[in-house]
C-alpha cells in the first residue's frame, strides 16, 4: 500500500512537472487559426455543457410569449447578435469569421435543439470565457436579455423574408428602427 501510495505520488508530480514545462516552453498554441487538439476541445465542450446545465439548473425565467417582449428582442438580436453569429438572409460580419471558435448559426443546432431558453438566458447573460461571447448583463437590461433569448428560441429555420417581416414590423413599433 505504501510503495502503491508513492508511485501514485511521483506520477502526479512528473505530470505536473511535465506539463509545466510545455506550458513554458510553448508548446499551446494560443493562435486563433490553428484549430484546438480534439482532446481539448471534446474536455473544453464537456466543460462548458455541464457549468451550463448546473449554473442554470435553478433558474425560473418569465413567460417568452409576450409578442411585445418578442419584438424587442428582434431588434436587440439585428442590432447586436446578428454582428457576429448572422441572422437569416445576413451573413457574419467580416471580423467574426476570424473568430475562435466560430461564433454559430443560432436559428439551428444545440441552440434550437439541445438548450433549454434558461440555458441561453445564462449564456447570454453571463458570457462564455475565452470565446468572445460577450457577457450581456455587463451593458444591457433584463429585458433586452429576456426579449433577445425570446427572439432567439423562434428562429428555428427561419427564413430571411420571415425575420426582414418581423424585422420591418418591430421596427415600425418604435420612432427609430437599428
Ligand atoms: C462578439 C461576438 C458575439 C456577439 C456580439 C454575440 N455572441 Fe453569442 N457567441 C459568440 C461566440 C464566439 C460563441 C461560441 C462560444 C463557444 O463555442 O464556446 C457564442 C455562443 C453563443 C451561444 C451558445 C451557442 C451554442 O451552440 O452553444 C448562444 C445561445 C449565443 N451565443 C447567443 C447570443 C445572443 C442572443 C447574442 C446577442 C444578444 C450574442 N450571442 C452575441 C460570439 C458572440
Amino acid at each position: 500500500m505504501k510503495s502503491f501510495i508513492l508511485g501514485m505520488l511521483t506520477l502526479f508530480v512528473v505530470a505536473v512537472l511535465a506539463s509545466s514545462a510545455g506550458i513554458w516552453l510553448g508548446v499551446y498554441n494560443v493562435a486563433a487559426d490553428v484549430p484546438h487538439w480534439e482532446i481539448t476541445r471534446m474536455t473544453l465542450e464537456v466543460a462548458r455543457e455541464r457549468s451550463i446545465a448546473v449554473r442554470s439548473g435553478d433558474l425560473k425565467l418569465p413567460s417568452l410569449d409576450d409578442p411585445e417582449l418578442v419584438r424587442a428582442g428582434v431588434l436587440e438580436f439585428h442590432e447586436t447578435c446578428r454582428v457576429c453569429h448572422g441572422a437569416p438572409g445576413h451573413p457574419r460580419e467580416e471580423f467574426a469569421r476570424g473568430m475562435y471558435p466560430l461564433p454559430p448559426s443560432l436559428s439551428s443546432g444545440d441552440v434550437q435543439d439541445e438548450l433549454k431558453s434558461e440555458e441561453v438566458y445564462w449564456i447570454v447573460k453571463n458570457g462564455l470565457k475565452m470565446s468572445g461571447m460577450p457577457a450581456f448583463s455587463a451593458f444591457d437590461d433584463e429585458r433586452d436579455i429576456l426579449g433577445a433569448v425570446a427572439f432567439v428560441k423562434r428562429m428555428k429555420d427561419m427564413q430571411p423574408e420571415e425575420y426582414g417581416g418581423l424585422l420591418e414590423k418591430s421596427r415600425g413599433t418604435r420612432p427609430e428602427g437599428p
